[in-house]
């Protein structure tokens, strides 16, 4: 199952107006199917060995409800800042299943996430030093609550090129993110023997519009080297000290029915190939190697996009001979990638009528779907061709649950949108967010 079908949307929508989910107020309204989160986050446990720790990134979908439910399923969390770090352990996340992976970390947001015993993810060298002066005051016996320091990986850039979408991709040559393998090899491996808390590596190719062979190879080339340094470490040191392998998120999603994305098991079966040792969870046959290594995984996108859709009214339609234009109450508040980058993010919709019915008939004119803000860049797509839309008609957005509530933008002062978690087709609703009020707007700009 990879995509929600446009009769279940129209389905839900019917229920959820009838039960006063959606209300009369609801311009907008985003919806997530939790039944289909639930079996996706299953079907991705059962693909890695068990010992795994997903941590799903928070980036792609903070909402307390649905941190909560990953939790109770036993995922782990990716935060890419302090305040998600903060987030997760609100939403009662155990401090070791938080992989902290921020690039600009203040010595304070160092000092706390180790002491919460977090999975912290040094970015660069600077940084490492900085660890380094956190971690011999545990050494050194100056922080003794009798907990140990959270785990320490290095991300390091693979380099193994973009993909199709330039702004998501941060492997290539140049990336402002981790340490780049080909002409920084020497010094991480002397950063590896000079730094025993240094157990972990960690990598992210991009998100969408990444090849399965980047992704893999990316992983392999991190592979090799921990390999190397597990040998050199054991030489020196009598042990093998890399024992943490976080492969990223990164894997693809479709936002097209017609169009297969790449399998989480046929990405599995790739991985394994090329760096098997991560998934052998019996004592390794090749020297100096740990017997199991613990994996982490850091998929946003895949887990949560094609789970979520949104809906909102058409206030009204524009006719013009060359162009119609469907007036929606969202755009590049939600849709900030959509508006702003149309060749690379875009959707599929469906029509409904007023009661929620499907519309089906084909307009000879195509639409512009335009958002309700006051710039001329504010319009989700251009000439698509859908049925005859009429004013109190509802547009669905598909495939909406990743990357869009989670970059809202403040512009123009919108009130952000009801949101409403679903199980079973809409037999049982609850409410994720309230549809925003003035004290929310206040809030914000006092
Ligand atoms: C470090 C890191 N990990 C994981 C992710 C999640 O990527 P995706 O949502 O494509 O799985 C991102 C997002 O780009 C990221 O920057």
């Amino acid at each position: 199952m990879e995509n929600i079908s446009q009769s279940k949307t129209s389905s839900v929508f019917k229920k959820a107006v009838l039960s006063g989910f959606i209300r009369k107020e609801d311009s907008a309204a985003i919806l997530y199917d939790l039944s289909f989160l639930k079996q996706r986050i299953a079907y991705l446990k059962s693909c890695f060995p068990k010992e795994t720790l997903h941590g799903l990134a928070i980036k792609a979908c903070p909402l307390a409800g649905i941190m909560q439910l990953t939790n109770e399923l036993g995922c782990g969390v990716e935060a890419a800042s302090m305040g998600e770090v903060r987030l997760a352990l609100h939403a009662g996340f155990d401090p070791g299943m938080i992989v902290y992976d921020s690039p600009v970390k203040t010595a304070e947001e160092i000092a706390f996430a180790l002491s919460q015993g977090v999975h912290l993810n040094v970015d660069n060298f600077a940084e490492l030093g900085r660890i380094n002066g956190e971690m011999a005051k545990w050494r050194n016996g100056e922080k003794t609550n009798g907990e140990k320091p959270g785990t320490v990986g290095i991300r390091i850039n693979p380099q193994i090129g973009t993909g199709t979408i330039l702004e998501s991709s941060v492997a290539g040559e140049y990336s402002k993110f981790g340490i780049p393998l080909k002409t920084k090899r020497q010094e991480l491996i002397k950063a590896f023997m000079e730094n025993d808390f240094l157990t972990g590596v960690h990598l992210h190719v991009g998100s969408q519009g990444i090849s399965l062979e980047m992704l893999v190879e990316g992983t392999g080339r991190l592979y090799d080297l921990m390999l190397e340094i597990n040998s050199l470490t054991m030489e020196q040191k009598g042990f093998s000290q890399i024992t943490t392998f976080d492969i990223g998120g990164g894997l693809a999603v479709s936002y097209f029915r017609d169009k297969q994305p790449v399998s989480m098991e046929d990405y599995v079966a790739a991985l394994k190939q090329r760096a098997p040792l991560l998934f052998s969870h019996q004592p390794s046959d090749i020297s100096h190697q740990p017997s199991a290594i613990r994996l982490i995984t850091e998929f946003g996108r895949w887990t949560y996009t094609n789970s979520g859709w949104t809906v909102s009214r058409v206030e009204y339609v524009k006719q013009d001979p060359s162009i119609n234009t469907a007036m929606l109450h969202v755009g590049a508040d939600l849709f900030l990638r959509e508006c702003l980058n149309q060749k690379d993010w875009s959707h599929e919709y469906t029509v409904l009528d007023n009661d929620g019915n499907i519309k089906t008939d084909v307009a000879a004119n195509q639409w512009n779907l335009a958002g309700p803000l006051c710039f001329a860049g504010d319009i989700l797509a251009k000439n698509v061709s859908l049925p005859v839309i009429l004013e109190g008609d509802f547009l669905v957005i598909h495939d909406t649950g990743g990357y869009t509530f989670s970059m809202w933008s403040r512009f123009n002062s919108r009130f952000a949108p009801r949101i409403i978690g679903y199980y079973n087709d809409g037999e049982e609703f609850v409410l994720l967010k309230e549809r925003e009020g003035m004290e929310d707007l206040i809030r914000f700009w006092k």
